[in-house]
């Protein structure tokens, strides 16, 4: 797999398999002076760890991340940072069945395809396990956003078809599902709950929200902040589609409703999600991600085994009901990642 870095100045590369020793991330670019300690990664960590819902996988992992280099008396000095996760509550034997037969909708049948000898215990590298580096390298990102004030939120717009109704961000953290509307809370649990008991899975809708972008950010043409943001949301599994500002919505607009009135204050409206051209235009950055239902689910299922032969499918392992709650620090961590990648290119052109 040679696709396993992203970013051109502020670089990660992340490494390791669900049910491996561990998982990680190298970060080449960060820039020295940077304060960072084990402590400043806990509770971004803990966030995208399951058990904050009854019907997250139980696998209970303390996601502590070690630093092994790049830090220096509790400060950066701007060489390699890596970042180790170690893999603790692994338990391997009910993925045996995965030997032989493929995960309708998980990544099973085409890393046999194209690797044809992989680690498919707990989903190995296409498990979202691996996301949990992008939440640490995320971590540093977001340290070196602070102190030119942009900051990322990301919250559960919708849930198995329960939609926030009113964006309210204090609330996002007061409850398991980063919902910022506390009057759907309670439906968004029932629905989830539904789902488990069914033996099913959901999936939903998380909108990311970024403020105090200066205006400026973004490399045309391949290098487009949108197109950024698009590969890093898009790099995380079960994300099935992205939008910016109005997205597909814009699709039924006319030119007259869509474009954003632009005055000697700011822009009127923000359709176009703070993004023009593929420049940041200093208005907020808006996007939204679809993601799908977990591909595991309790129900037996059609499959087929490596020999392309028919069988049933009836999974014993521990997986999560919904990535929704869970994907939502990962998502916020991504756009970080490009955020300061696209700031640090832009600071070097000045
Ligand atoms: C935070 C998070 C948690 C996930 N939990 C599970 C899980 O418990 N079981 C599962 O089968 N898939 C889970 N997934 C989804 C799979 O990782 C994903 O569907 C798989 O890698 C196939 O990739 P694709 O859906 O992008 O095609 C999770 C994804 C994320 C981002």
């Amino acid at each position: 797999m040679a696709a396993n870095s992203f970013g051109k100045v502020f670089r990660i590369t992340t490494f390791g398999e669900s049910h491996g020793k561990g998982v990680g991330a190298v970060i080449d670019g960060c820039p020295p002076g940077i304060p960072l300690s084990e402590d400043d990664f806990v509770s971004e960590m803990a966030r995208r760890r399951p058990g904050r819902t009854p019907v997250d996988t139980p696998r209970s992992e303390p996601d502590r991340v070690e630093i092994f280099s790049g830090v220096f008396e509790g400060v950066t000095v701007g060489t390699p940072i890596a970042l180790f996760i170690r893999n603790q509550d692994v338990k391997s034997a009910p993925y045996e069945i995965l030997r032989r037969l493929f995960r309708p909708g998980h990544a099973d049948y085409t890393y046999f395809k194209k690797y044809g000898h992989f680690d498919f215990r707990g989903g190995g590298r296409s498990s979202a396990r691996e996301t949990a580096a992008r939440v640490a390298a995320g971590v540093i990102a977001q340290k070196i956003l602070a102190p030119v004030e942009i900051r990322i939120a990301a919250y559960t717009l919708e849930m198995g078809g329960i939609r926030a109704e009113h964006i309210d961000l204090d609330a996002v953290h007061k409850n398991p599902f980063y919902c910022p509307d506390v009057a759907v809370v309670d439906k968004m649990g029932e629905v989830l709950s539904r789902a488990r008991e069914a033996g099913d899975s959901i999936g939903g809708i998380v909108e990311v929200r970024i403020t105090g972008c200066p205006a400026g950010l973004g490399e045309p043409v391949f290098d487009k902040l949108s197109a950024d943001l698009a590969k890093g949301v898009m790099s995380v599994g079960a994300v099935k589609g992205i939008e910016i500002g109005a997205g597909f919505g814009a699709a039924r607009l006319k030119g007259s409703q869509n474009n954003d009135p632009i005055t000697p204050t700011g822009f009127v409206t923000n359709h176009a999600g703070g993004i023009l051209g593929g420049i940041s235009n200093g208005d907020d950055i808006v996007l939204r991600a679809a993601i799908k239902p977990i591909p595991s689910i309790m129900m037996a299922q059609e499959t087929i085994d490596r020999e392309g032969r028919p069988a049933r499918l009836k999974l014993e392992g521990r997986f999560d009901t919904s990535a929704v709650p869970r994907i939502v620090p990962v998502l916020k961590a991504m756009a970080a990642i490009v955020l300061v990648d696209h700031y640090l290119r832009s600071k070097s052109l000045w």
